[in-house]
């Protein structure tokens, strides 16, 4: 199993199993980390994933593209590292990944 790392807007931080080929999404669904809601289950329609990669991660997992990069244009708190969680599916290089819950 890897880990994700979730981060609050109040600085406080759960860390998570999740099997590598699973999303980070899914690994915050399964384990109830608030604030990531997921509605499309997945999908790439809704947004309600949106987390903000670590900076020092973000190298590891690289910016969205398509699709992804078109939804989150819509998102009002978008950063730099802004991601579509469901976008991001785990694997060993990214054991530990430190992730972002926006506000
Ligand atoms: S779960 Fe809907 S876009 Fe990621």
């Amino acid at each position: 199993m890897l880990t994700v790392v979730f981060v609050q807007p109040d600085g406080t931080s759960e860390a998570h199993p999740v099997a590598a080929g699973a999303t980070v999404m899914d690994c915050a669904v399964d384990s109830g980390v608030a604030g990531i809601a997921a509605q499309c289950g997945g999908g790439c329609t809704c947004s309600t994933c949106h987390g903000v990669v670590d900076a020092h991660w973000f190298g590891a997992v690289g910016e969205a593209e398509g699709d992804e990069r078109d939804i989150l244009e819509f998102v009002p708190n978008r950063t730099p590292r802004s991601r579509l969680t469901c976008q991001i599916v785990m694997r060993e290089a990214l054991d530990g990944l430190v992730v972002h819950v926006p506000r």
